[in-house]
């Protein structure tokens, strides 16, 4: 039958291989159904037209066609176990769908589901189920189960089956599994700018790129002048979470909405509540967030370099720690208090006005004109990586 649409009429639902033809054009996955009865070895059944049906409560269904031998057998069995095949399992899909029901497992590796039903190794994922309902449906029937358990257990990609031949998934747009876009937004971001960041370690300032993700600052990208750069063993911080709680710096909360500014300065203890409001406005008022040196941000500043070399060194609570013995914001920038700054952080917004980078600069001269400067560079560098995402 010819795919050209150009000399034909409309065909007729009456016409089996024009319907099949037509249908076919719609690809499915493969799934083999599997049972364990109580007197004989386990039973499976290939089939294509298995799908997800509910949530609540958890259903899934498949039509089994009512001349198939096999599915009075499924029927009997008080479990299933869906085995969704991956792509490189073309023979165990065959061997399933032709060899005699007892003989459908020799040499087809499987371990029991909870249910005891097969799930065949190399599966891509499967889901234990127990049989609820059976409708008619043509010369099909309509089999819902519910779902009991249900796990991944490869990173295969599925098989697929589309006009008669087996095939695999090829993605048109390859993103990250990251349905939320938690990690993959931030790291567009911060693509995005990252020529315009380029321009602080041409100041010669150290930068690190962070976003905020769930409870955490997550570091980005990480730009250093060449002489920064240790020679032996390269070292990156991107990719550490740092932890975003109270007394830490509070870039990110600083132009958030009143109530989540409200929720951020509840989390601290009563008697420091109202420092913080005044260390958010000060953030505010100037554009940017201080932090002086001090003990705790020397230990800070030892543990990140630990973190560089060897993700995992530092513990979350330790790090918890650092962050809340550091020292942000203070109410005057005199000289003297000028020259104690080590870091400088200011914040960058999306085309929403939503602060969702931070430039953080370290490593400068602890001299006040020298710490002036790194404000001007990292405020209007901030300030053009705004405009670029469209604020
Ligand atoms: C890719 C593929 C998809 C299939 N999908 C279904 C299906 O959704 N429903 C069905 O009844 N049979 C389906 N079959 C056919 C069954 O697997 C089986 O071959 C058929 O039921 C005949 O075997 P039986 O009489 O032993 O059950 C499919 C076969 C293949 C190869």
């Amino acid at each position: 039958m010819s795919l050209s649409t150009a000399h034909r009429t409309v065909g007729s639902a009456d016409d089996p291989a024009w319907f099949r033809h037509v249908l076919g054009q719609y690809p499915t996955g493969v799934c083999v159904i599997t049972a364990q009865p109580e007197d004989g070895p386990p039973i499976g059944m290939v089939v294509g037209s298995f799908s997800s049906v509910s949530l609540n409560p958890p259903l899934v269904g498949f039509y089994p066609s009512v001349t198939s031998e096999t599915w009075p057998h499924l029927q009997r069995a008080g479990n299933w176990c869906v085995n969704i095949l991956a792509a490189h399992q073309t023979d165990v899909c065959r061997r399933i769908a032709t060899a005699p029901l007892a003989e459908r497992f020799d040499g087809v590796p499987w371990r029991p589901a909870p249910s005891g039903a097969p799930i065949i190794d190399g599966a891509v994922a499967w889901i234990d189920c127990v049989p609820v309902a059976v409708h008619d449906a043509g010369d099909h029937k309509i089999a819902l189960a519910e779902v009991r358990h249900l796990d991944t257990a490869s990173t295969e990609l599925p098989l697929l089956f589309f006009r008669s031949g087996y095939g695999s998934f090829a993605p048109l747009t390859l993103t990250a599994y990251d349905p939320e876009m938690r990690l993959t937004r931030p790291l567009r971001h911060f693509e995005l700018i990252r020529s315009i960041a380029q321009e602080l370690p041409d100041h010669g300032l150290r930068c690190l790129v962070t976003a905020p993700v769930s409870d955490s600052v997550v570091v980005v990208g990480q730009l250093d002048p060449p002489s920064a750069t240790p020679s032996a063993q390269p070292t990156t911080l991107v990719g550490q979470r740092l932890p975003f709680r109270p007394h830490g710096p509070s870039i990110f909360e600083a132009w958030a909405p009143e109530r989540e500014q409200e929720a951020w300065v509840a989390r601290f203890a009563p008697d420091s509540q109202e420092a913080e409001i005044r260390a958010l406005a000060r953030i505010r008022e100037r554009g940017f967030s201080i932090g002086l040196g001090s003990e705790g941000h020397r230990r800070f500043a030892a543990a990140l370099e630990r973190l560089a070399a060897e993700p995992g060194a530092v513990g979350n609570e330790e790090l918890d720690a650092l962050v809340a013995s550091l020292d942000y914001e203070p109410p005057e920038l005199s000289d003297e208090v000028l020259a104690q700054a080590r870091v400088i952080s200011a914040p960058v917004f999306d085309n929403e006005g939503n602060p969702v980078l931070a430039l953080t600069v370290f490593g400068f001269k602890a001299r006040p004109d020298v710490v002036r400067a790194a404000i001007a560079a990292v405020t209007a560098c901030a300030g053009r990586a705004t405009s670029s995402l469209g604020s």
